[in-house]
């Protein structure tokens, strides 16, 4: 049998930091009303020049230092966007010409918020089925630039940013356990961008119905964790920790008690990340293992939802 172990990580945040107060002089809003509401300090956001292929770049860079790795020992890349450079190519062709890694596949993948999970599959099948034998994955956004800066609802909620993580095959039973993915296009009008190539040639802003989206969030993402376990064999009471989609610390707490794990074994950036998409997970991830607060062989049960819907979930030993 072969998995898919974890050997390297790394993430970056751009430079610039936008306070709630800062946003108080944008829009009709407060620190008091964003915090209570969501538990979002703070959010790193990007300057005009700085494109998600920059940020994809330093944090594939970062888990190749952390690791120890060469680029060239790479032979497949996922970035995993929901805002790529271009329409097209792919930001992953980006990466993979900076790192002149040649003949390897590399695409972007589009899931928003669920695109890490979705490529944590996508990774591990092709290891398993032997076409690939290292794998970095990157969840990478500059959800910025897709924010309707004069809409209170939905500007305060999202940061930028990027997280990665390189998988390689091995025989010891360690890596991703499994995997559970899902998908509702029922509630596309719950959250979506308002443009795209063929509606209306436009790049569109961000559009989200929040309390229909809080309501689905908490029972999926759940339900999304309790099925990835089962098929590992494993109970709730073995998850060292839970790693959820960063949208809002209201839905990771109630997550966390519908699945009945203790707050104190909840990996929680949100307040300092604010919403990054697919790049809130790795984010999250690479920033606990570097502080030691994941440790090497915990168990962890990663899960998120997004626009789609999507949602899905991975039980994932580190
Ligand atoms: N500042 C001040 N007031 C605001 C703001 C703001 N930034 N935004 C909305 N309000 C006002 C509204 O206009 C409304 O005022 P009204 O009663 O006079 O009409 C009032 O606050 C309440 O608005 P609601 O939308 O009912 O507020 P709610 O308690 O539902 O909180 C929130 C909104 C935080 C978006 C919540 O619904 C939520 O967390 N939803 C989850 C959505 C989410 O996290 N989406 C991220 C993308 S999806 C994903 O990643 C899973």
């Amino acid at each position: 049998m072969i998995y898919s172990e974890i050997i390297g990580f790394g993430h970056y945040l751009p430079k610039k930091i936008l306070k709630n107060n800062d946003l108080t002089k944008i829009v009709d809003t407060s620190d008091e009303w964003i915090y209570s509401r969501t538990g979002i300090k703070q959010r790193h956001i990007v300057n005009k020049s700085e494109l998600t292929s920059d940020l994809a770049i330093k944090a594939a860079e970062d888990a190749f230092t952390q690791s120890n790795t060469d680029p060239s020992e790479i032979d497949c890349i996922i970035v995993a966007t929901t805002t790529p450079d271009n329409t097209f190519p792919s930001t992953a062709t980006k990466v993979q010409n900076y790192f002149s890694i040649k003949n390897i596949p590399s695409f972007d993948l589009q899931a928003v918020c669920s695109g890490f999970i979705y490529s944590l599959q996508v990774a591990d099948s092709f290891i398993k089925s032997k076409k690939s034998k290292k794998i970095i994955v990157i969840g990478a956004e500059t959800l910025s630039k897709i924010v309707d800066w004069k809409d209170r609802r939905t500007c305060v909620l999202f940061g930028d940013g990027a997280g990665s993580v390189i998988l390689s095959s091995t025989k010891i039973k360690t890596g991703v356990m499994s995997t559970k993915l899902y998908s509702d296009g029922s509630w596309h009008k719950s959250l979506f961008a308002d443009g795209g190539p063929s509606l209306n040639q436009k790049v569109g802003k961000i559009r989200m119905d929040g309390q229909d989206v809080f309501k689905q969030a908490v029972n999926k993402l759940s339900e999304a964790t309790e099925m990835a376990l089962s098929d590992c064999g494993l109970n709730i009471s073995d998850i060292d920790w839970l790693v959820p989609h960063q949208a809002n610390q209201r839905i990771i707490k109630s997550t966390a008690k519908k699945l009945g794990i203790e707050s104190d074994k909840t990996i929680s950036t949100v307040e300092n990340h604010a919403n990054t998409s697919a790049a809130s997970i790795p984010l999250a991830l690479s920033s606990s293992l570097k502080t030691g607060k994941i440790k090497k062989n915990d168990i962890l049960a990663l899960c998120a939802i997004g626009g789609g819907l999507t949602w899905g979930s991975c039980i994932l030993k580190v």
